[in-house]
């Protein structure tokens, strides 16, 4: 018989980190189709401090109405503890990993003890990896994966009408900027993986880590700015994004292909249409069936999670306040003791 209540981190307000309350909260309903996942590891992820802040960077008619107390975070590695009646892929004890409920703000709800997750969402936890690096997964690999790989999903993009395609990456060169962050340092892994040549921008601090992970190149930012270096490139994956996105446009070459994670902001699209370069972007999207196809890849440490910190739920405050600070070297995890 499971209990009434658990422990989650959750907000009543807007705000800074200093809203994330750890503190009881009801078990979360399971529905026919949904599994009861004890919680071991949450993977944090730039969408919780977005939620967390309101969406303040969104348009006000684009910002999420969402009624308090909302239990933050989406990405959860841990083991089964309940299934619904519908459920015929999962068994209580199975080890598994998710990105829940994503895109539906607000109803992931990952950072608590218990999490209830639909079963199209969920997948066996990768062999051989604990629940902290499948924990950091997720949401960065399933970016990585759905921008370079295949998207895997055909839900409407609110930022493009287009739908966005991944492009052939053997033999090709590839920049990703944000290198070491939680989707660059996969997706360097990504491109690596499927043949081609990797240069990484990132501050240089993170330069060995980028090589072990096989980047071919890595440039300092700090000292060098890519795109006045940078030449004749296939792919840019920006992993930050964002405005000044459109400044990697003059290293690419005729034919080439600018991925923004973050594409809020760009404005160079006549720019990109008169060198024929295509841009284009995607929001990730829950998906079981991709990260079973995926866990076999971080098994066999063809990606490897990098972790930059652990922190006990109960602490959430403090992780966020790590993520204010930047700088992130792979993923922060929340341990579920
Ligand atoms: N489209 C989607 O569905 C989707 C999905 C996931 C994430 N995102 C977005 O993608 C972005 C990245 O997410 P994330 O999880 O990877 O974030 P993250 O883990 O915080 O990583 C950001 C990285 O960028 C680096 N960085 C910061 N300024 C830089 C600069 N000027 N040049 C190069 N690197 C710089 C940081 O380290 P250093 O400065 O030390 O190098 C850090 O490692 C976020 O804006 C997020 O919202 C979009």
């Amino acid at each position: 018989m499971l209990q009434e209540t658990m422990k989650a981190v959750r907000i009543h307000a807007f705000g800074g980190p200093e809203v994330l309350r750890y503190e009881d909260a009801p078990m979360p309903p399971v529905g026919r189709d949904e599994v009861l996942v004890r919680v071991h590891a949450i993977g944090l992820n730039p969408p919780d401090w977005y939620l967390r802040d309101g969406y303040r960077a969104l348009p006000p008619e684009w910002r999420p109405q969402v009624s308090f107390p909302i239990v933050l975070g989406t990405d959860i590695s841990g083991v089964v503890a309940a299934v619904g009646e519908e459920v015929s892929d999962f068994a209580v004890g199975d080890a598994v990993y998710s990105m829940v409920r994503f895109f539906s703000v607000g109803e992931s709800r990952a950072y608590a003890e218990y999490v209830s997750v639909p079963a199209a969402q969920l997948a066996q936890k990768p062999a051989g990896i604990d629940h902290v690096h499948a924990a950091g997964a997720p949401m960065s690999l399933l970016t990585a994966w759905q921008f370079m790989v295949e998207v895997g999903h055909g839900e409407p993009d609110p930022l493009q009408p287009h739908r966005h395609e991944p492009v052939p990456l053997a033999g090709k060169t590839v920049l990703v900027n944000g290198a070491a962050g939680g989707v660059g340092h996969l997706a360097v892994q990504v491109a690596k993986l499927k043949g081609a040549r990797v240069i990484a921008v990132a501050s240089g601090r993170h330069e060995s880590m980028l090589r072990d992970l096989g980047a071919d190149d890595v440039i300092d930012y700090t000292r060098t700015a890519a795109e006045d270096i940078a030449r004749d490139l296939d792919l840019v994956v920006d992993a930050v994004g964002g405005p000044t996105t459109g400044r990697f446009l003059k290293t690419l070459k005729r034919g080439g292909s600018l991925f923004p994670i973050y594409p809020l902001g760009f404005s160079g699209a006549d720019e990109a249409a008169s060198l024929g370069i295509t841009v284009s972007a995607v929001q990730v999207r829950s998906s079981g069936a991709q990260l079973a196809e995926l866990a076999p890849l971080l098994a066999d440490r063809s990606f490897r999670v990098v972790i930059d910190s652990t922190f006990p739920l109960a602490d959430a405050r403090e992780a966020h306040e790590r993520a204010a600070k930047g700088h992130i070297q792979g993923k922060i995890v929340l341990t579920v003791a």
